[in-house]
């Protein structure tokens, strides 16, 4: 790879279409490119059109080893303005249904590129395990293909059981009633790798009545597909999450944790493609400012990722809670936050906050979560959250929402004891609790020294010499660039 006369190897990299799956493959396509990959993302075109408008290509200046493609969704264009979060039903139906097809056009486009020279010809795909058919894409050119897990390894872990779960009849539950009776606290320590796990503790897909629930089925889908994938990396550590990682290593063929990414990124080597981001909502800038003017450790930022929404009511308890803690905030509300409607807070709220609260629309997480400024995070938990969290050292109130954030969750709170869980019907008093006794309380300090021992842990794990990135070095060895 080192010769600069040998072609580069090719690698075409596709995530499932959503925020919290694009950033983290984005972040593993520049640490391919940085060891000398030729790299291709596909977008879909409307993902791809809205990052047009964010500013996340705007500074991108082109590249020839670093280039976009895009495919279209198949999904009816609407008339809504950019700023909307894509159901998830819908995407992963129209995934299954309507991406092969343009997808495999694409690469025979870029293998005709690669005749007349322009590019390298493909060499290997790397895909979202959530997208089934690309090993079909990848058997049919014979090509090597690497699948890349966005979520954690204990989320994964429970996918690959939900199957079994089915069998046993553990799922569905039998009626409403099931969600709330205690049900949902059964042991599943019969599945190794998951221990003291609950029902609850499970990607919240299962929390379903119906036995034909998609996307139980869309799971199971996924899982049969990583069974017969000959390699897997998931954006974790083994610091992390090691028994959940053992159990996945005895099941498939080969398993590399190459994470946590946040810390990778930091500690590679410049490039060009520094300034490029991923995000689809465009950032506001006025949090930088204002967070300068704070104390340090003293902000509680609070973002529930892209995809969560929450009523009216549950809105205005976060609100009161975080104005009767006292404590300053900065809240990243999305425009399409609260279902039924846009955010509405009232002059008496924002009379009581003035300048103790910033709101904004959307920001730059990372860049924020590391702000010395921040002192603690309430999140719903996803998996980009949850890590780049951690590797900026800093604490967390939880408030799961779905998928696999209640997962996630039981991690933070209670494997590696970084968080606080606040009740799913949340109300006003339990927020304003939790965030003292996050940012000023016994607790929270001790959330804070632990969380600091797994960002240096992560630091270690991925810088030259560590686990994850000797992981890297491996995969790219072993599948992806493999030399006979
Ligand atoms: C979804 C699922 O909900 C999550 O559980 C799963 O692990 C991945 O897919 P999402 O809900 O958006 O993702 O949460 P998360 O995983 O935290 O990803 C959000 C990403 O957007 C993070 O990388 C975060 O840094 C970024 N972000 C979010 C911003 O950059 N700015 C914001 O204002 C909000």
């Amino acid at each position: 790879m080192s010769n600069p006369t040998e072609r580069k190897p090719h690698a075409v990299l596709i995530p499932y279409p959503a925020q919290g799956h694009i950033n983290p493959l984005f972040g593993l396509a520049k640490l391919l490119h940085l060891r000398g990959f030729h790299i291709t993302f596909v977008h879909t075109e409307y993902n791809y059109k809205r990052l047009l408008n964010s500013r996340g290509l705007k500074a991108f200046d082109g590249s020839q080893d670093f280039h976009f493609e895009t495919i279209p969704d198949g999904l009816p264009l609407t008339d809504e303005a950019d700023n909307v979060t894509q159901d998830i039903v819908s995407l992963c139906k129209t995934v299954g249904e309507n991406f092969l097809l343009p997808f495999r056009e694409l690469l025979a486009r870029l293998n005709d590129s690669a005749i007349v020279g322009h590019i390298p010809p493909v060499t290997c795909l790397v895909s979202d395990c959530s997208l089934t058919f690309t090993t079909q894409a990848a058997q049919e050119l014979a090509l090597p293909i690497l699948l890349f897990s966005p979520s954690s390894a204990n989320s994964l872990l429970s996918i690959m059981h939900f199957r079994t779960l089915s069998d046993k009849g553990l799922i569905p539950l039998k009626d409403e009633s099931y969600l709330t009776n205690g049900y949902l606290d059964t042991k599943l320590d019969w599945i190794p790798g998951l221990q003291n796990f609950r029902l609850k503790d499970m990607p919240d897909f299962i929390r379903t009545t119906d036995p034909n629930n998609f996307m139980v089925e869309y799971s199971i889908g996924m899982a049969d597909s990583v069974l017969k994938a000959p390699a897997i990396v998931i954006n974790t550590s083994d610091e992390l999450e090691s028994e959940a990682l053992k159990a996945l290593s005895s099941m498939l063929p080969s398993v590399y944790p190459i994470g946590p990414f946040p810390s990778f990124l930091n500690q590679s080597p410049q490039s060009h493609l520094e300034s490029l981001g991923s995000n689809l909502w465009k950032e506001d800038t006025e949090w930088l400012e204002w967070l300068k003017s704070k104390e340090p450790n003293s902000v509680v930022y609070v973002n529930f990722g892209s995809i969560t929404v929450m009523s009216p009511e549950k809105l205005l308890e976060f609100a009161w809670g975080l104005a009767n803690s006292k404590r300053p905030f900065l809240w990243i509300i999305r425009p399409d936050l609260v279902f039924g409607g846009s955010v509405i807070l009232s002059s008496e709220f924002v009379n009581e906050i003035s300048d103790r609260g910033l709101i904004a629309s959307w920001c730059p997480q990372e860049q924020v979560l590391n702000h010395p400024s921040i002192g603690g995070f309430l999140t719903h938990c996803g998996w980009n959250s949850t890590i780049e969290s951690i590797c900026a050292g800093v604490p967390m109130v939880c408030w799961p929402f779905f998928a696999d954030q209640p997962t996630n969750c039981r991690n933070i709170c209670n494997e590696w004891g970084i968080g606080i869980e606040i009740d799913t019907d949340v109300k006003r008093k339990e927020v304003e609790k939790h965030v003292n006794e996050l940012m000023v309380g016994e607790k929270g300090k001790k959330m804070r020294q632990k969380v600091m021992q797994l960002k240096k842990k992560a630091k270690e794990d991925t810088r030259s010499g560590g686990l994850s990135f000797m992981n890297l070095d491996k995969v790219i060895s072993e599948v992806l660039f493999k030399q006979n």
